[in-house]
Formats: structure tokens, sequence, C-alpha cells
């Protein structure tokens, strides 16, 4: 387990998805300590109800406070899109008025939004992400010329959990997606991945997507706005220890959690398991 005394950026998915995020995180700064938490034994996320994506939520970002974290990332749509906003309005002043809980919409929105020529944007996301309109309503804030055509792909995140993600059946499952979006606006020249767990899927989605759009992963983006939000938050910036560590929890079991986080991160991953609530 992490030391007492560090105080590391805490990274929070579902599941395996927000390793992708801590992937590139760490290659962007890799000098700041790190402490991951997938909520494996109570994903997927992505089908259940508001109330409950919140609760979850909630109760991991309490345990990434507890262990030190004064910075917490939602890298998950679902949980971005569900329980940030309350957590950061209703929750975070009883927490701790300095600690600081960000998500991943708003940075991949301000990159479609920048990125777009027609005007017209696809998101690929979780049934949870589509049905909050996160993505529509702050894309409406920021950027109100762009269009934004939804598709929800309820089978992708399974796939991917269960190391399905080169298989005959991702095949079906993404062209079916991929297809349905693409139907909604033939002038769609930019997807954004609304789902930390898509990247797998990338070579696939980029098989049935013309080579004219901009496929985006949020992991970089993620990645970007953190450097630029440490900069502009000296204050923050100063309360994070340095000693380029790396922590996974997960509320499974580390054995069902070692191997498949090791293809999600990218490199050899060993959790402790614990119970956040
Ligand atoms: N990785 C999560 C996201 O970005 C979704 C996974 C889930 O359904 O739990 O939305």
């Amino acid at each position: 387990m992490p030391t007492p005394y560090s105080s590391p950026i805490g990274v929070f998915d579902s599941g395996f998805g927000g390793l992708t995020v801590l992937r590139e995180l760490v290659k962007t700064l890799p000098e700041y300590d790190y402490l991951y938490l997938g909520d494996n034994a109570r994903s997927p996320y992505g089908t259940r109800s508001f109330d409950t994506v919140y609760r979850f939520t909630l109760e991991s970002v309490e345990y990434l406070f507890d262990q030190g974290c004064e910075l917490v990332i939602l890298a998950c749509n679902t949980a971005s899109a569900k329980a940030l906003r309350t957590i950061q309005q209703h929750d975070l002043p009883l927490l701790g008025a300095q600690k600081r809980v960000l998500g991943v919409i708003r940075p991949s929105v301000e990159a479609i939004g920048e990125l777009t020529k027609t005007g017209h944007v696809g998101v690929l996301a979780t049934p949870g992400t589509v049905k909050s309109e996160s993505y529509v309503l702050e894309l409406a804030k920021l950027y109100p010329h762009v269009r934004v055509f939804q598709q929800a792909c309820p089978m992708w995140v399974p796939l991917v959990e269960n190391g399905e993600q080169d298989s005959p059946g991702a095949d079906y499952f993404v062209e079916r997606h991929v297809k349905a979006l693409l139907e909604q606006s033939p002038d769609i020249d930019t997807v954004i991945l609304g789902c930390t767990h898509y990247p797998l899927l990338t070579p696939k989605i980029r098989q049935y997507l013309p080579a004219h759009i901009s496929l985006l992963c949020q992991g970089r983006i993620v990645a970007d706005s953190m450097r630029e939000y440490l900069g502009r938050h000296p204050e923050m910036d100063a309360r994070l220890t340095r000693s380029g560590s790396r922590t996974f929890l997960t509320t499974e079991n580390p054995e069902l959690f070692n191997r498949p986080a090791s293809v999600f991160f990218g490199e050899e991953v060993s959790a402790y398991c614990i119970s956040v609530s």
C-alpha cells in the first residue's frame, strides 16, 4: 500500500478503462505519484442508474482522499457524467474545501470543439454517458454552433473487460455501432471515444471509420489538460508528491485484475485489493 505521507494523484475508474488515461498521465507527468482505484467488483457502471453511479463514485473518491490524495481524476466518462457535478458542488465543501475532483468530459469537449471543421461531431459512449447528455450540454456551452451525434455502445465495455477486443464478436458490434453513428450525419468529421475502455478497440473502430474522420482518444487530451491545470494551480501542484510511484487498487481479487490491467496500462501491474463501502 502507498505510504501514508505521500500525496499521489488519485485516478478513479469503474474498472480497467481509467488505466488508458493513467498510461498517458505517467508519460506526460512521470515525476508525480499516482494511486489508481478500479471499482472492478461493481463494474460496469455504464448501465447503472444516476444515483448508483453517484454513490459508488463518491465512496471511491472518499477512499482516495483518505489515502492522502488531494486531487482525484474521474478517469471514467460515466462517473464524470453522472457524479462529478454533485460531488464538486455538494460533497467537496464537506470533504475538504482545498481538495479537487476533475473529470474527463470537459477537456474532451474542448479538444473536439477545436478540431471539427464541419461542426458535426460524433460521440461513442456507454448508455449512461449518452443518456446523461453531458457531451451535448458541455458542447452547447462552449461551442454552440457544433452539432453532436451520439451512439451508445452497450456491448463494447463487456467485450473489452473480457479480453475480446480482437475477436470476430468485437468486429460485429464495432461495425454495428460505428455505422449507426455515421448514419446520423454524413458530415461528421470528428469522433470522440467517450469511454476510457474504448481505446483498446481503436484498431477495429478505425477499420469502420472513413479515413478523413479524426478519432480522438481521451488519454492524451486529459494528460495535456492536467499539465495545464497544474500550471494554473501552483498551490495544488505544490501539495502533490513526486517520487514517481504508481500504486494500483482494485475492489476485486487482484488475480483477476492484474493481467487485464497490464494490457490496458501497457506495463506489468500488481494491485492490492481494498473495499470502499
Ligand atoms: N470506462 C467507463 C467510461 O469511461 C465505463 C465503463 C463502465 O461501464 O463501467 O465511461
